[in-house]
């Protein structure tokens, strides 16, 4: 193998020079991700009805060019190659969700056309063997379901346990692990509050709201699915960052990073893991009426034990309730959508450490995942005996397509392999990482950026909808292959 023949390395957190390949465990799966609204189009076909991403994206300035998920990917017509190609890839596992308004259009019922796209990709992935790995909200609420209040509406968590179980009657029989919620900070905070992502809504208060019902929802549908089956793997996924005081010796920063562990950790994990919110969390929104919206026995439902725990992770936070200063730090990005979209979160300063960027300006930092899995194991999931799987991490890149038609991307390659480096950092201190999946497998819609930022491995032309690997996903399929980052 000509890993093994490679030149010694250093690994940057141990110091020490090996020439050894450093191996994954036996049983740790490789895997890439995707979301419906983002890869799937046929957006109008077979029944399906508008999400609010649909409607979002039609509202004058809400998205990056005005551009839809009308086609996307055209996935949905392609899903047999879509499926060859990942089985090239090496890919044992595919992280997908299903679309809530093509499973029940309207949020009405179940429509067979729907959801017999998802049988048919179920079966070609257990064809090519490889393991579907099901999320069912990653944040395409059907629009009807939103004029009746959406997620701030408490009635959404006990539909979205509904909608679960129908999907539950088609799949249940061949898939074996199910994610109830993608990343909920965003289909709440980010969605009810910053009004950065549909619905748009500007609002504190809705954003409390939303956040109280989706983890309502969270725990109705994990409870109904353990009924249905318990040896089913069932989870949630979760947006995690590592939030840390620019100046640790400042009150003020040591309280900034406070608040953001405050909003994007514990205020799901704490719930979740522990059957309550935490205390200063709480204290910090009350003036939203979080607690307005907690009804005897919510926290009981929410805390059902989880098998699987999936940390999406992109980078950490340096933060501070002073804007940077200093000259070079000032003239980068200092702030993002995300700074205002928690009520609790206003007059938190984002620091950048002068570190490499991603096209979405987002600094690599690929010790800050090994840390992040290291605190979340013991502090949450080992106590609980839930397994810890990163579900998401990936780079956008404004690649640039070579005259022999590939695409050389060598700065996605370098944070694939630093960050699954975290991993095998995380596990050789006792973390027990099941397995990674790379944001994702083709470029795709990114939301409010419309098509505008490419985090695939492998390139999808638009115009055409060919897709060529990338040469970071030709470097994932040998990473796979051997087992082993060298
Ligand atoms: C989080 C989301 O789950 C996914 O939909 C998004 O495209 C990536 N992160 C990148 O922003």
């Amino acid at each position: 193998m000509t890993m093994l023949q490679q030149p010694p390395i250093v690994t940057e957190n141990k110091a020490m020079t090996t020439t050894d390949a450093r191996s994954f465990p036996p049983e740790f799966l490789f895997g890439a991700a995707t979301a419906a609204y983002q890869i799937e189009g046929a957006a109008h076909e077979d029944g399906r009805t508008d999400s609010i991403w649909d409607a979002f994206s039609r509202v004058p300035g809400a998205v990056l060019g005005a551009e839809n998920g009308d086609v996307a990917c055209d996935h949905y017509h392609r899903y047999r190659d879509d499926v060859a190609m990942m089985k090239d890839l090496g890919l044992q596992t595919y992280r997908f969700s299903t679309s809530w308004s093509r499973v029940q259009p309207d949020g009405g019922p179940v429509n067979p056309k729907g959801i017999d796209f998802y049988s048919r990709l179920v079966d070609e992935l257990l064809g090519a063997g490889i393991k579907p790995w099901l999320t069912l909200y990653h944040w395409d609420l059907p629009q009807a379901l939103e004029e009746k209040g959406g997620w701030a509406n408490r009635d959404t968590a006990a539909l979205f346990r509904d909608y679960a179980l129908n999907v539950h009657d088609a799949l249940g029989d061949r898939v074996g692990v199910w994610t109830t919620l993608n990343e909920p900070w965003c289909s709440s905070f980010l969605s009810y509050t910053g009004g950065v992502h549909a619905p748009g809504r500007q609002s504190p208060r809705d954003g409390v709201a939303a956040a109280h019902h989706l983890l309502l929802g969270h725990g109705l549908t994990i409870e109904a699915l353990r009924d249905r089956d318990p040896k089913l793997e069932l989870g949630i996924t979760l947006n995690l960052t590592v939030a840390k005081p620019a100046d640790p010796t400042r009150a003020g920063d040591v309280d900034a990073a406070r608040r953001i562990d405050g909003q994007f950790n514990r205020v799901f994990l704490d719930p979740i893991f522990r059957g309550s919110y935490p205390e200063d969390v709480l204290q910090d929104v009350a003036q939203f009426g979080l607690t307005d919206f907690i009804q005897a026995g919510d926290l009981a439902q929410i805390s059902q034990p989880i098998d699987t725990l999936g940390v999406n992770y992109y980078h950490g936070e340096l933060v501070s309730d002073r804007p940077a200063e200093h000259p070079l730090l000032a003239q980068a990005p200092t702030s993002r959508p995300t700074r205002s979209a928690f009520p609790a979160a206003d007059g938190v300063f984002n620091h950048p450490q002068g570190l490499p960027l991603t096209a979405m300006e987002w600094e690599v930092q690929p010790d800050g995942l090994r840390e992040l899995l290291v605190h979340v194991n013991t502090e949450y999931a080992a106590p609980a005996g839930t397994s810890l799987y990163v579900t998401e991490n990936g780079a956008a890149f404004d690649d640039v397509v070579a005259a022999d038609g590939s695409v050389p991307d060598p700065r996605r390659t370098e944070f694939l392999k630093a960050h699954l480096g975290a991993v095998l950092d995380a596990i050789d201190e006792g973390v027990g990482v099941k397995g990674y999946f790379y944001w994702s497998l083709m470029d795709n819609y990114e939301w409010a950026w419309g098509y505008d930022k490419r985090f695939g491995i492998v390139r999808v032309d638009y115009e055409t909808q060919k897709r060529t690997v990338k040469d970071s996903g030709l470097a994932y399929a040998e990473i796979i292959r051997d087992r082993a980052l060298s």
